[in-house]
C-alpha cells in the first residue's frame, strides 16, 4: 500500500530552516521561518513564561485528562485578552484550547464543514502559504480575494471590498487580525469598520486569524478588528496563537473562538466544537495553556510579559528603520521606505524569485521565495552584510 507514495517537496517556509542549518557560511542570515530572535540571534524563553513554568511544575498535582475544550482558565483569559475585559461579546462566545494556531485553523475548517459542507474559504492574496494547504487538506475549497497591492506595497482596500461584494452568505472570509503574514500590510481602523459593515450586509462569515497579537501596535490596538466584528456581527470565528506573543512555539498552544448570536446558540457551538476535537485529537496539550493561564492570572507576571512583548515589538520596529536606512545609503534604484510602514515580523522585500535565489546561493541569505523576510532575523551585526547582499542583487 505504501509503495504508491512519492516524497513531498520541502515545505516552502519550514524547509528554509533545514537549508539554513546545513549552510556552512559563517555570514549566513536567516530571515525564513517566523520566529522572534534577539540581537544575538537566539529565541529565548520569555522571563514571564519561565517563571510561570516553574510555578506550574511546582504546583501541578495531576496529569489526568483535561477534556476536549482544554484549559478553562486559559480559554477564559485568552478571550478577555482578545476582546477586552467587560466586553459584552464574552457572554456569547466559546473558546477552546487547540494544538497551536495551526490546530485552531484546522478545527475552524472542520467546524465550518459541519455548518456548511459546501462553504468556500476566501483568503487574502497573498496569505500564509499554509492556509491554502491546510484548508485543501481539510477538503474545503479555497479562493483568494485581492488584498495586497504590490506596486504600492500596501493594502488595496478598494480592490478587496470590490472582490468581497460577490462572496455569498454561507462562505467564509479569512482576514488576518494584524501583522499580515506575509506582507505586513494591515487594515486601518476605518477599513475594519467598513469590512464589518460589508460582512453584515452580505452575510458571509469572517474567520479572523490572529497569530501576532501585540506584535503590531499593541495588545489592544491589534485587537481592533475582532472587537469591531464583535460589536457588529452576530457570528464569526477567530483563531489565536501563543507561539509568537508568549514565545511558546513548540508547546503548541492556540485557541479557536466561536462567536454566536446568543448564549443558547453558543452552548450548541461549544458542544459541536468539542466533538470535533474529540474526533481528531481528543484533547489539546495542556502545558502551554497552563503557563499562559498563570501569566495572565498574575498581575506581576502579566506586567512582566507586557514589558517583554513591548521590547520584542519595539525591536522589530527599529530593525525596519535600520534596514531601510542601510539600503537607502547604498542605492537609489528602489525605495524601501514601505518597510517602515508595515507591521509585525514580515515584509516583502519586493524582489523577484530569481533575486531571492541569488541571495541564498551567493550570500547565504535565506527568505521565502515570495521575498517575504522575517524582520526579527536582522540584527546590528548582520544588517550591513544583508544590505550589501540585497544591493548587489537589485
Ligand atoms: C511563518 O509563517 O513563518 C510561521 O507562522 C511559522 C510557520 O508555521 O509557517
Amino acid at each position: 500500500m505504501f509503495e504508491s507514495l512519492q516524497a513531498v517537496p520541502a515545505d516552502p517556509i519550514l524547509g528554509l530552516s533545514i537549508a539554513y542549518k546545513n549552510d556552512e557560511n559563517p555570514s549566513k542570515v536567516d530571515l525564513g521561518v517566523g520566529v522572534y530572535k534577539t540581537e544575538t540571534g537566539e529565541t529565548p524563553i520569555l522571563k514571564s513564561v519561565a517563571l510561570a513554568q516553574r510555578q506550574r511544575i511546582e504546583t501541578e498535582t495531576t496529569k489526568t485528562y483535561i477534556g476536549s475544550a482544554g484549559d478553562a482558565g486559559f480559554n477564559d483569559k485568552l478571550a478577555k485578552l482578545v476582546f477586552g475585559e467587560g466586553n459584552p461579546v464574552l457572554a456569547r462566545q466559546c473558546t477552546v484550547s487547540t494544538p497551536g494556531g495551526t490546530g485552531a485553523l484546522r478545527m475552524a475548517a472542520e467546524f465550518i464543514k459541519r455548518c456548511n459542507p459546501g462553504a468556500t474559504i476566501w483568503v487574502t492574496d497573498p496569505t500564509w502559504a499554509n492556509h491554502n494547504a491546510l484548508f485543501n487538506a481539510a477538503g474545503i475549497q479555497v479562493k483568494s480575494y485581492r488584498y495586497f497591492d504590490k506596486d504600492n506595497s500596501s493594502v488595496d482596500f478598494a480592490g478587496m471590498m470590490d472582490a468581497l461584494q460577490s462572496v455569498p452568505k454561507g462562505d467564509v472570509v479569512l482576514l488576518h487580525a494584524c501583522c499580515h503574514n506575509p506582507s505586513g500590510a494591515d487594515l486601518n481602523q476605518a477599513q475594519w469598520l467598513a469590512f464589518a459593515e460589508l460582512a453584515k450586509e452580505k452575510g458571509f462569515t469572517p474567520l479572523i486569524d490572529m497569530a501576532y497579537q501585540g506584535f503590531g501596535d499593541g495588545l489592544d490596538e491589534d485587537a481592533f478588528g475582532p472587537r469591531t466584528l464583535a460589536a457588529t456581527l452576530p457570528e464569526f470565528l477567530l483563531t489565536t496563537s501563543g507561539s509568537k506573543n508568549f514565545g511558546l512555539y513548540r508547546e503548541r498552544i492556540g485557541a479557536l473562538t466561536l462567536v454566536g448570536e446568543n448564549s443558547t446558540r453558543v452552548a450548541i457551538l461549544s458542544s459541536v466544537i468539542q466533538n470535533v476535537a474529540r474526533c481528531i485529537y481528543s484533547m489539546p496539550p495542556a502545558h502551554g495553556a497552563a503557563i499562559i493561564d498563570i501569566v495572565l492570572g498574575s498581575t506581576e507576571l502579566t506586567e512582566l510579559w507586557k514589558t517583554e512583548l513591548a521590547e520584542m515589538r519595539g525591536r522589530i520596529h527599529e530593525l525596519r528603520s535600520l534596514l531601510v536606512d542601510k539600503l537607502h545609503a547604498r542605492q537609489g534604484k528602489k525605495d524601501f521606505s514601505f518597510i517602515t510602514k508595515q507591521y509585525g515580523m514580515f515584509s516583502f522585500l519586493g524582489i523577484s524569485k530569481e533575486q531571492v535565489h541569488r541571495l541564498k546561493d551567493e550570500f547565504s541569505v535565506y527568505m521565502v521565495d515570495s521575498s517575504r523576510m522575517n524582520v526579527a532575523g536582522i540584527n546590528h551585526s548582520n544588517v550591513d552584510y544583508l544590505a550589501d547582499a540585497i544591493t548587489k542583487v537589485l
